[in-house]
């Protein structure tokens, strides 16, 4: 293509990016993501040769949802991570625009990528391929080629994501898909050996008229008797207090029928993630624990996302475990990241004050606050940076809590409102980079994630109440930059 980079210069601009020390003020020091280009899904994500393998949706060329290649970063620790490589390439004809999201399979010591591949015709018309390619442990990859050719009758071509789970020595391929009516569906596919897959049919649940495409879709076994069905789907209306952005991800837990293909007696569908940036998340599990990581950004709302001026877009969430409990999936940042802990700041206990104030020299903190609220009806926090900030506010008698992104000059703004039960104590998690916030409410029933891009560096965090504050706990640790090398 006229213009474009080789991958030998993409390389040599990988490897002069982590050799050059200045970084603009909105990189992130512990987020996963691209020194140029533009970033989605995360994909094919296993534990393989000892290592935690992250692959992910990556257009290498620019920031424009179009050429979408799959790169890798692998880690054992999360603090040192190898430099990001391409991996597969859309330069086949049957993903010649693109290698489209998908899982990993790790089989017979081989890591197996599953993925789809985009075909747009001389009309713009699309067709799906789903493909798989064997990635070997000297990191050398072999593209095996089409593995189901296309969509079944009564299906439109959205027709991907592939995402693979076992159940009683049998392989099952669960694909997000559009049905003839336009409504959001997913199917399922099955095999004996990984290779040759027969259709088996589509998912039955509750929700029959819930979007018009179901993208990412991950079956995952939570507990001994339940399984959560996690999707992405698009074309919800929005709600007061749910389904504020462009398109959703959350899921059902219930029974999983593989006879009846259903899954049986499910909960209602719930957001994975109430704040501004959050879409396409996949799981892996490691150890017995179910770890998600997911998109940072949205499709369809590039403008709100300023770093394309500086050439990169978009990051990966913090990987975070999911515990099963009460019907829900609770999310806690994975243990791991720990390692990230530098310096501890703060260090406070049973604290009573009028307005507190934090003065942070970094960015890049990790702030446990619990609050108490016992009587309290309203508080809220504050980042400051300078003349611009975001604000936190929570009313224990109406359950609102509510981040508000309006007072921010750049990147997307708005407010978002969601429920959250609070008896005696506001327990807040919040993991902050130098443009990204992700905060864990009450041990992670919700979590809100945002982009945020301040014309100012400073953050002063600022805590205030309709009574006296009172801190039961306050622990504050500066996080230190991952390393690829
Ligand atoms: C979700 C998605 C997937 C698709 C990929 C393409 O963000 O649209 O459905 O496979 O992105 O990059």
């Amino acid at each position: 293509m006229l213009g474009q980079k080789s991958y030998e210069e993409i390389y040599q601009d990988l490897n002069n990016y982590y050799s050059n020390k200045d970084k603009n003020k909105w990189r992130n020091n512990f987020h996963i993501e691209m020194p140029f280009g533009l970033v989605n899904d995360p994909n094919g994500l296993s534990y393989y040769d000892n290592k935690f393998h992250i692959f992910y949706q990556w257009n290498p060329f620019g920031c424009e949802h179009k050429t979408k290649h799959w790169g890798l970063v692998t880690t054992t620790d999360f603090v040192n991570f190898t430099k990001p490589k391409i991996v597969l390439k859309p330069e086949e004809w049957f993903d010649k625009n693109g290698c489209y999201s998908g899982c990993g399979l790790v089989k017979d010591d081989e890591l197996k990528l599953y993925y789809t591949g985009n075909v747009k015709g001389a009309n713009n018309e699309r067709e799906s391929y789903q493909c798989v390619a064997a990635y070997h442990k000297d990191g050398t990859i072999e593209k095996q080629g089409v593995i189901i050719e296309k969509q079944p009758d009564g299906y439109t071509a959205h027709f991907r994501d592939p995402y693979i789970f076992m159940e009683n020595k049998i392989y099952y391929m669960i694909l997000g898909v559009q049905n003839n009516e336009l409504k959001g569906k997913v199917l399922l596919y099955k095999s004996k050996d990984a290779i040759n897959w027969a259709l088996f049919g589509e998912l039955k649940t509750n929700m029959q008229e819930f979007g018009y495409m179901w993208e990412c879709p991950n079956i995952v076994k939570v507990s001994e008797d339940k399984y959560a069905f996690v999707f992405s789907p698009q074309g919800l209306d929005n709600e007061e207090f749910k389904y504020q952005n462009i398109f959703q991800s959350g899921y059902v837990i219930g029974n999983l029928d593989l006879k009846e293909i259903e899954l049986k007696n499910h909960s209602e569908f719930k957001e994975l993630d109430m704040g501004f940036d959050f879409y396409a998340p996949q799981i892996f599990n490691q150890d017995n624990k179910n770890i998600m990581f997911g998109w940072i950004g949205l499709p369809d709302k590039d403008r709100e996302y300023p770093t394309s001026e500086h050439g990169w877009m978009y990051s990966l969430t913090m990987p975070r475990v999911l515990e099963y409990k009460n019907d829900v999936l609770y999310q806690k940042p994975f243990r791991k990241l720990e390692n990230l802990r530098q310096t501890q700041v703060v260090n406070t206990k049973n604290l009573i004050c009028d307005d507190y104030k934090l003065k942070l020299d970094s960015r890049c903190v990790e702030i446990i606050l619990n609050l108490d609220m016992s009587k309290t009806n309203f508080t809220e926090v504050k980042f400051k940076f300078n003349d611009e900030y975001i604000l936190l506010t929570y009313y224990k008698d109406t359950q609102i809590c509510t981040i508000d992104r309006t007072n921010m000059c750049l990147g997307g703004k708005g407010i978002r409102k969601f429920k959250l039960e609070v008896n005696d104590e506001l327990k807040l998690n919040m993991c902050i980079d130098n443009s990204i916030m992700e905060i864990y409410y009450q041990d992670g029933i919700e979590v809100t994630t945002l982009m945020y891009f301040p014309k100012e560096e400073q953050l002063e965090v600022q805590i205030k109440n309709d009574n006296r504050v009172k801190i039961n706990q306050l622990y504050v640790w500066n996080l230190r930059s991952v390393k690829y090398e």
